[in-house]
């Protein structure tokens, strides 16, 4: 903020949740650049109602809350905060990932009620990670930081292999259906397009092993929700950890209800580090366009 007010006139919502739609687009006409967040949806009505916008500045590597064609279309930059939050959000795939085979919420709930009965032999046993096959959907920057760490807990990795042969070469690249029905954690890190809502429905939870885990920290519709319930209720599959959800902050209720899945609020980027420099990347951004130079992170 010390940034922005120091080069420009700021128009700062101070909300502690997500601005109204009505209000945004009101209050970004005549306004030439806009910070937004992933809670906001900065579509085409909204893109119309600001003739001066030069620049968005999404605080956040996933971008499917903007309209980019029709930014486009107006010649407003894009951008988002790619890189600077790698490496937390890699950190917290694998604190799902220990957290979910190795039952800590699970177990955490249990001592809080009050009804943990003492050490036993048999007691509330999770699985081992060493000699398995963790499966990443979505190479990119955080998928692949995600793998880097495999090695430490004696996983092998695989990734999916993208349909238009671009991943044809690399030794890893598996079709997304092999690498189901082989992998022992599979780990989501693709970008919500049309192409991958509900990548993750109920033939491709069919396809998981029973003894496999689902981690999802990319974007709630990503999976369907419902699906997973049922895979998870009839132990189609053996866990799930989820960072996002399909409508949030709504969490569906028959998850609530299921004891092997470890829900958590989209955190995966919650450092005080990594939010400062999402943020100051955002505000970098902005200032860049109204200086009339390029973007640093454009949107692909
Ligand atoms: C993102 O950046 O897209 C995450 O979901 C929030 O850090």
């Amino acid at each position: 903020m010390r940034a922005l007010e120091a080069a420009c006139e700021v128009d700062r919502y101070e909300g502690t949740i997500a601005i109204p739609h009505d209000e945004l687009v009101a209050r970004v006409r005549g306004k030439q650049a806009l910070v937004c967040l992933l809670t906001d949806q900065v579509d085409r009505a909204l893109i119309a109602a600001a003739p001066e916008l030069k620049v968005i500045a999404n605080i956040a590597v996933g971008y499917n809350n903007i309209d980019v064609p029709a930014a486009r279309e107006r010649g407003i930059a894009v951008t988002n905060t790619p890189d600077v939050l790698t490496e937390a959000s890699a950190d917290f795939t694998w604190a799902l990932i220990l957290g979910i085979t190795r039952r800590i919420s699970e177990g955490e709930r249990l001592v809080r009620r009050g009804e943990w009965k003492g050490w036993a032999l048999d007691f509330m046993l999770g699985t081992e990670l060493r000699n398995k096959q963790l499966g990443i959907v979505g190479y990119g920057r955080i998928g692949r930081a995600v793998a880097a760490r495999a090695e430490v807990f004696g996983m092998r990795v695989v990734h999916a292999a993208r349909d238009d042969g671009r991943d044809k070469a690399l030794a890893l690249a598996m079709p997304l259906d092999r690498l189901l029905a082989t992998s022992d954690v599979v780990s989501l890190h693709v970008p919500l397009t049309p192409e991958t809502k509900h990548l993750i429905d109920q033939p491709a939870l069919a396809r998981m092993k029973r003894s496999a885990y689902l981690i999802n920290t990319s974007r709630g519709p990503v999976v369907d929700e419902a699906a997973l319930a049922w895979a998870l209720r009839e132990r189609m599959i053996s866990g799930a950890a989820l960072d996002v959800y399909e409508r949030e902050p709504e969490v569906n209720p028959d998850l609530m209800k299921l004891e092997n899945v470890l829900l958590v609020p989209h955190l995966a980027s919650a450092t005080v580090e990594t939010r400062t420099a999402m943020a100051d990347l955002a505000v970098r951004n902005v200032l860049a366009v109204l200086d009339g130079q390029p973007p640093l992170t454009p949107v692909p």
